[in-house]
């Protein structure tokens, strides 16, 4: 039995609905939103639109002409980042971040952007005390993840987005592994902008994303070129949405993001993220009783999204992760998940560990085969 245990890259599989829709877009609708006034391109407008309103729908965000599609939650940070912060503007993020924002902030810092990179405990938790002490006048942003791709820390942000608010401050959330799993509601929380990927728990397929952009932001784009619209101006509109999606869109991705989005509102958030979390919790529990392995990240379970990474003492996690494979048909991720400052932070730097994340489609059957297959691995 194939077992598929990295959902934190990519979900897999995704909702029946969600292959129809990208193939009903490819062969029945064929034609680009904007692109044309004739039926097929109004109706490809149309989806868009639909996209736009059940992603406002999932996160509470009240004009969805505020949703900028991308082609994924890096294309949707490097715009919230590098269309917002200029020469002398401070920036506050934590030691637990993806290259996804660590690497434009670094771009950004040669070009005279200041950075504090507020550091996460040993279970990868950023205290927000320590992040409001990292505040400046000079301050612009807090930028940071929900929840950590290496070890399922989830962040207070609801304590964050108070400190940016009573700051002044833009507050950035990155939600690449809480979109779909995790509540989240922009004006409750006070975020600004909201960067997401559409390929993991919106079920949708590779290659989308999005950015909420709120009014407090003046945000600049990055591409330039063809929007559909303001045909006459030599220079980029800045029209939200479609000065900021120059080119064609993504549309049997976006298509599918609308099918995945829809069937994690019919499901719930909390039901999904409560699935999850009883499955992570169930993986941690087995594994913790092995002698030789250490687990990263909060024991909470409350405090923990679908990630759990472990290391086995004298077991190389890529080893491992290759064994999973090839002797056991499981996929999971090893190294360093693309984020080396989280596993300073945690001690696996630089080794990395064995993630696994499981996802809705997930069982506790494959959580039981996983585990066992970990002990026959690791058998001396
Ligand atoms: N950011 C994704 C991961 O953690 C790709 O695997």
């Amino acid at each position: 039995m194939a077992i598929y245990l990295d959902n934190a890259a990519t979900s897999h599989p995704k909702p029946e609905s969600v292959y129809r829709a990208v193939m009903h877009a490819m062969r029945e609708i064929g034609a680009s939103p904007g692109r044309g006034g004739h039926r097929r391109s109004l109706e490809a407008g149309r989806l868009l639109l639909q996209a736009r309103e059940a992603i406002a729908a999932l996160f509470s965000i009240p004009d969805s002409s505020r949703i900028i599609m991308t082609h994924s939650a890096t294309e949707a940070l490097n715009l919230a980042l590098r269309g917002v912060l200029v020469h002398g503007d401070h920036v506050v993020t934590t030691s637990m971040e993806h290259n996804s924002l660590m690497r434009p902030l670094a771009a950004l810092r040669a070009s005279g952007v200041e950075v504090t990179v507020v550091r996460g405990d040993g279970t990868g938790m950023v205290d927000p005390a320590d992040v409001r002490r990292a505040l400046r006048p000079a301050t612009r942003m807090i930028a940071l993840a929900h929840i950590s791709n290496v070890c399922g820390a989830i962040q207070a942000i609801d304590s964050m987005g108070a400190i940016a608010r009573e700051a002044g401050v833009l507050f950035l959330l990155d939600a690449a592994q809480s979109a779909g799993s995790e509540p989240i509601d922009v004006k409750r929380t006070g975020i600004d902008l909201l960067a997401a990927p559409g390929h993991k728990g919106l079920y949708g397929p590779q290659g989308t994303g999005f950015l909420y952009v709120s009014p407090a932001v003046p945000l600049k784009p990055l591409l330039q070129g063809g929007t559909g619209s303001s045909s006459t101006a030599e220079e980029q509109p800045l029209t939200l949405p479609e000065g900021f999606e120059a080119g064609t869109h993504n549309l049997p991705g976006i298509a599918g993001l609308k099918a995945g989005v829809e069937f994690v509102l019919e499901q719930g958030v909390a039901v999904i993220g409560d699935k999850e979390r009883r499955l992570v919790t169930l993986a941690a529990e087995r594994l913790a009783e092995l002698p030789d392995v250490t687990l990263y990240g909060p024991s909470d379970p409350a405090l923990r999204g679908s990630v759990l990474s472990f290391t086995v003492a004298g077991t190389d996690p890529a080893a491992l992760a290759f064994m999973l494979d090839h002797s056991h048909d499981i996929a999971v991720r090893a190294g360093l998940h693309c984020a080396p400052q989280a596993h300073r932070t945690l001690g696996t730097f630089p080794g990395g560990a064995l993630r696994m994340s499981p996802g809705w489609f997930s069982t506790g059957e494959e959580i039981a085969i996983f585990c066992d297959a970990v002990v026959e691995c690791c058998r001396p």
